[in-house]
């Protein structure tokens, strides 16, 4: 297998079950470094199971995951990467501020690059306001706006956010989106899961499909419009649509797929692993 220095992430053949559902049964996909990577799939596809082994909190029964050539759990990417999860998670009596702050401690980050960076990120997006209320006064889109800027902290070179713009109300979600694009220019790899049409279009330059916990699509926005699609209805809300929509244990329309020899080779991207 490649541990090749373009990618941050390479996901290989990973399988996961829990008790009697086989929640991931071939994943396999690269992320770029420095690129914005979306996760799609309906629910139950895998998703969030997927992002809980990459940041190292479950491990996965078979297939191989690789963080920067690190397998997940290990010491040396705390710090490098961050993981914002699609349940609010927080200390309910301590500030907001705290909140994040306390968490960017105990990951080792230096205290004054935390205090700037928190103080840059509430204001970029407007919770300045919210500095002092306890997280538990917090709304459901104020809590993950702060779970937002505690991942983006943590994860200096990686984030894995699982819906990051889920409850955010329209204003909110623009800026969320704005940010991540910023992080993206310079430098950082995003992978992120989401079913809001707007993230992708707008956000994503790689998109990868799950379905029934397999890949059934990875790469460019374009290569899903022109694999899921037909002439008339080319979007991609449409490919998406129609992606969901096969059984991939039914069909040969899957462009990333085991071969012969136990390596992932997508035909539209050319990659393989
Ligand atoms: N801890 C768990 N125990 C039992 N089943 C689980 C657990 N976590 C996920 N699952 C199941 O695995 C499948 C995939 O779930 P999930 O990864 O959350 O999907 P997604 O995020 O794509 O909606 C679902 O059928 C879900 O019910
Ligand atoms: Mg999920």
């Amino acid at each position: 297998m490649q541990s090749n220095q373009e990618f941050a992430l390479i996901i290989h053949n990973v399988h996961k079950h829990f008790r009697n559902v086989q929640a991931l049964r071939g994943a396999s996909f690269l992320v770029e470094k420095g690129t914005i990577h979306a996760l799609l799939g309906p629910n139950g596809a895998g998703k969030t199971t997927l992002l809980r082994i990459i940041a190292g909190i479950i491990k996965p029964d078979y297939g191989q995951v690789i963080a920067f050539n690190m397998p997940p759990g290990s010491p040396e990417l705390i710090g490098l990467m961050g993981y914002m999860t699609q349940n609010t998670v927080g200390y309910q009596n301590i500030t907001a501020w705290k909140n994040v702050t306390l968490f960017a401690e105990i990951a080792g980050i230096d205290k004054q690059m935390i205090n700037e960076k928190t103080e840059y990120l509430f204001s970029e997006l407007e919770i300045m306001n919210l500095k002092s209320r306890k997280f538990k006064e917090l709304s459901g889109g104020e809590k993950r706006t702060v779970n937002l800027i505690r991942t983006i902290i943590i994860g200096d070179k990686l984030l894995l956010l699982d819906e990051p713009t889920a409850g955010l109300d329209l204003e909110r979600a623009a800026k969320v989106r704005k940010l991540i694009q910023k992080l993206s220019k310079e430098g950082r790899t995003i992978l992120l899961s989401s079913h809001i049409v707007t993230d992708l279009e707008n956000l994503s330059q790689y998109i990868t499909i799950l379905h029934s916990g397999k890949t059934i699509f990875t790469g460019t926005k374009e290569q899903a419009i022109d694999t899921f699609t037909t002439d008339e209805k080319r979007s991609l809300e449409n490919a998406l649509l129609n992606a969901f929509d096969n059984n991939p244990s039914q069909n040969n329309l899957n462009s990333a797929e085991e071969t012969q020899e136990g390596q992932l080779h997508s035909e539209k991207t050319g990659k393989s692993i």
